[in-house]
């Protein structure tokens, strides 16, 4: 077999087929169908170490902890293989703090994060001894009478809202009108900087509560080290504020969330603007051509589909974990240093969802049919057995997945087809994409699907969801089965009285 070309640590191509570890794409679909979730046990642990040595390498004063969140991929199995990595984790459910405390998680490596918890859901937080990250304003004083009850000190941090005035660029969750600043301020995460110096005060004097440290949690506005840099300024300034507001405050910890890009970043910048570019350019530029009469409008636009509207994801890549690490951590340091934070001791914690998980996975969905018309306008479909609600967390962050067919990996592309999936909604995840010529069979393989993807999955058109296999070189094991009809329907309840309706009309 000829050698193979690698695209990426774990996966390659070998003799025209795709590869992910050792294990040939296309037996994966015939071995566990399709479609199906792969992830690479590899380049998870791969991840886990890149993420530790890179900010343990700008942050020498301290431990480094990752803790990286589940919400991105809740499988039992990939939790165990970071716990066995040394890894711990960010949760925000009641059934997330319970994923991870039966994967084998250290609970002092474990930050639970969220506004409204129940009095239940504290109770069993202090129980596990976790540490805990304060939202909102009456719950140190919650903590503090469960812990009193439970004859314990709650470990908890404040998570902060500072002001980002120098984050003026235009966040990539909503590009058309609003900055980084102003999207940090409308999400409701963070307790807001005006109540800080109180807040702390108080939980300071509790005798129940110990105040850890500090938490920050932006997200992923924008890829560039600029981000985070202005991040970490505004942070370490606001730190500062505090520590000298609480007389003399030294954290023991510091956490700066999440929000780091994976190297292949899916954002799709234009598929954001489109409505946009739509509006302004693409809609009008149609009705003109009504001047052409009917035939003519319909070849002019067959002739500009291919030219104007083929799209592929993007070949730029994010900064890479190590940049990260030195722009956050780096950051981080040098401006608490000037604002005369002594950093000595203080541990660091970071929290990658996407950037942990992001490349861990493949998506692959086998092509149904292909369908053509060549009037009035020439269009080309390529139905898959997958759809786009088995990864809707990539729908509501606007993400255009990179792709390769995956039994004809080396093949050039040589036409335009929307590859859609199987949905009665449009389900274009593919749309105008430039593709080898594609045929009944083949197996299409979307990457970076291993964050969001499969946790946000639903059940729309009563479609059961695929399985997950874990790879690691020529293994391959279900991690979560494939949903049967029986499955998609387990949860519903036929009241008596409609059952007997139905039997006296029979
Ligand atoms: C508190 C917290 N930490 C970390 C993350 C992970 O973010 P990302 O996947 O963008 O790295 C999230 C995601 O929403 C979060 O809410």
């Amino acid at each position: 077999m000829a050698e193979p070309t690698r695209i990426d640590d774990c996966l390659s191509v070998r003799g025209g087929e795709l590869y992910l570890e050792d294990c040939r794409a296309t037996e994966l679909i015939e071995r566990f169908g399709s479609p199906l979730f792969a992830i690479s046990e590899s380049q998870l642990r791969l991840n886990a170490r890149r993420y530790h040595e890179a900010f343990s390498r700008h942050w020498p004063d301290g431990p480094v902890d990752i803790l990286p969140a589940f919400k991105a991929n809740w499988t039992l199995a990939t939790r165990r293989v970071l716990s066995d990595a040394g890894v711990g984790a960010d949760v925000y459910s009641e059934g997330e703090l319970r994923g991870v405390l039966e994967s084998g998680v250290d609970p002092e490596r474990v930050s639970v994060n969220g506004g409204g918890k129940s009095d239940g859901f504290l109770r069993r937080c202090l129980e596990a001894g976790v540490r805990i990250t304060v939202e909102d304003l009456d719950e140190p004083r919650r903590i503090d009478s469960i812990a009193r009850e439970l004859g314990v000190v709650a470990k908890v941090r404040l998570r902060v809202k500072p002001n980002f005035p120098n984050l003026w660029r235009a966040t990539d969750f909503a590009q058309e009108y609003a900055s980084i600043d102003i999207g940090i301020q409308a999400y409701k995460g963070g307790i807001p900087a005006q109540y800080l110096v109180e807040l702390g005060r108080e939980v300071l004097t509790m005798k129940n509560v110990e105040l850890t440290g500090l938490h920050l949690h932006l997200g992923r506005h924008h890829p560039s080290l600029w981000y985070w840099r202005g991040a970490m300024r505004r942070y370490a300034a606001l730190i500062a504020h505090l520590c000298r507001s609480w007389g003399g405050y030294r954290p023991v910890e510091i956490d700066v969330g999440g929000g780091f890009a994976t190297h292949r970043d899916p954002f799709d910048n234009v598929g954001l603007r489109e409505d946009v570019l739509r509006t302004v350019v693409s809609y009008p530029f149609e009705q003109a051509l009504r001047l052409l009469g009917e035939n003519g409008r319909y070849r002019a636009m067959s002739s500009v589909i291919e030219r104007f509207f083929a799209k592929m994801p993007t070949k730029e890549r994010a900064p890479t974990i190590e940049e990260y690490g030195q722009a956050t951590a780096g950051t981080l340091r040098s401006e608490l240093h000037r604002q005369g934070v002594d950093t000595a001791e203080i541990r660091l914690q970071v929290e990658p969802g996407r950037g942990m998980y992001g490349d861990t996975a493949i998506h692959l969905t086998t092509v149904k049919k292909v369908k053509r018309q060549t009037q009035p306008i020439d269009l080309r479909w390529v139905l898959t057995d997958t759809t786009y609600f088995f990864f809707a967390g990539g729908q509501f962050e606007y993400d255009l997945h990179d792709f390769r067919v995956a039994n004809k990996a080396d093949q050039e592309a040589t036409e335009v087809a929307d590859i859609v999936g199987h949905s009665c909604a449009a389900d274009r995840f593919l749309p105008f994409a430039r593709v080898p010529k594609i045929v009944e069979g083949d197996v299409i393989a979307l990457f970076d699907m291993g964050a969001y993807q499969e946790s946000s999955a639903s059940n729309f058109n009563a479609l059961p969801r695929p399985a997950s296999v874990l790879v690691r070189g020529t293994d391959a094991d279900v991690i979560r089965r494939a949903e049967t009809l029986d499955d998609v329907f387990r949860r519903d309840v036929v009241p008596n009285r409609l059952m007997r309706q139905a039997r006296a009309a029979e």
